[in-house]
């Protein structure tokens, strides 16, 4: 019998723990043993709930108990996850993870001292929710050199942009349903704002470049500043608004952005709606590849964590190697990255084309303003450009 504990019993914690619980014989099959639930650490009591048995408060219990082989931290944030999961490593248990700050920051290091200790760091519920994203990039794709990996890695903002262009749903009441649905963040700021893509943008990028790409370097813009507006334009062009984390690699330099989007409809990831994410792969051997599902929620991402809880499980006395030096890969200046952008402004149109030349315009319901779109343009060009003329907003187009 194999012992796990759960570090939180949230959103996600429980989710855990009903997936352990609910198909056990499953995955006692799949493992060729059984895993029981021991502990489950957490401030709180819960009165009534299955999970009473196995509640404790005293993370020492778990650290200091050697039939503990396999930890979950579903805690969140950095500075006592960081502390915890640390010390299960250094005690010789294997952690699983789905705290994506978590492993932004500290993956290489976490990663290291799991080999010294021949156990396992496990992270694939760090993005993507239930996707499999981590575990295919790491023993699927090896052959290639990865191109390019992007994709839609928030579940909140994908639910609430979706839900503005068809609802005309309000954002303040959306925020409200996304946290009581369990997608967003305790702090939805880091869904919005676009940071929690940008740490799944950087762990994807470090994973697939095999070095350490601090989040803080990527260049990264929110869904704060959409307004019904924009929606309305993204429309007309027959595309859809979406919230990116992109990381393209030319010649050894790699250039990512999190931003907003403008897909049209041949885009990949045009049709990936309400909390679905997906991951755009493609590498110089394979092509296109793309991973698609639920981005966020209890389950789907409890599954994800389970699956790496199996996968130590299966390995327990056995490190598996994952190649992300901690050394720091320095990014391309985002002033080179180019794209098309959709220009809203004040501006006359010679004041327009004196700037930008030829553009295509496009119908606005009111004199007020005039929308147009760019060709491709680098972000510096473009900052030189929009410098000329009287901006109201501009959004990114990859159509
Ligand atoms: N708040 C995150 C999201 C949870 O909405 O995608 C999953 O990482």
């Amino acid at each position: 019998m194999i012992k796990v504990a759960i570090l939180g019993y949230g959103t996600v914690g429980s989710g855990v723990y009903k997936v352990l619980t609910e198909n056990a014989d499953i995955i006692e099959k799949r493992v060729g043993e059984a895993l029981s639930v021991k502990y489950v650490l957490d401030l709180r009591d819960f009165p009534g709930d299955p999970v009473e048995s196995v509640l404790v408060h005293d993370f020492e219990l778990i650290e200091k108990d050697p039939e503990v082989s396999i930890v979950v931290e579903t805690m969140g944030g950095l500075k006592v996850a960081y502390d915890f999961v640390k010390r299960c490593l250094l005690a010789g248990k294997s952690v699983s993870t789905s705290n994506k700050e978590l492993v932004a920051a500290k993956g290489a290091e976490l990663l290291t001292i799991a080999k010294e200790k021949n156990v396992n760091f496990m992270f694939e519920a760090s993005v993507g929710g239930g996707i499999p994203i981590i575990r295919p990039l790491l023993n699927c794709v090896t052959p290639d050199r990865i191109e390019e990996v992007s994709g839609i890695l928030n579940g909140t903002t994908n639910y609430i942009l979706t839900a503005m262009a068809e609802e005309g749903a309000d954002y303040d009441a959306l925020i409200k349903r996304a946290q009581e649905l369990g997608y967003a963040e305790r702090n939805p700021e880091a869904d919005v704002e676009g940071y929690d893509s940008c740490r799944k943008i950087a762990i994807l990028t470090s994973l697939v470049c095999g070095r350490q790409v601090d989040y803080e370097d990527i260049y990264t813009e929110g869904i704060t500043k959409i307004t019904p507006e924009d929606l309305g334009y993204a429309k007309q062009i027959g595309g859809a608004l979406r919230l990116l984390g992109i990381s393209k690699i030319h010649d050894g330099r790699v250039h990512s952005i999190v931003a907003p989007f403008i897909v049209g409809k041949n885009h990949p990831l045009y049709a990936v709606n309400d909390v679905m994410n997906a991951v755009f792969v493609k590498g110089n051997m394979v092509g296109d590849l793309m991973f698609y599902g639920s981005g966020a929620g209890s389950l789907p991402t409890a599954s994800a964590v389970v699956s790496d809880v199996i996968e130590e499980a299966k390995n327990i006395g056995k490190n598996i190697p994952v190649t992300w030096e901690a050394e720091k890969l320095p990014l391309a200046d985002k002033g080179e990255f180019s794209c098309r952008f959709l220009v809203r402004t004040k501006s006359a149109k010679e004041k327009i084309e004196a700037a930008f030349g030829t553009v295509e315009y496009l119908d606005t319901d009111t004199a007020a303003e005039i929308a147009f779109l760019t060709g491709e343009l680098t972000e510096s060009d473009f900052e030189e450009k929009a410098g000329k003329i009287e901006l109201i907003h501009r959004i990114r187009v990859s159509i």
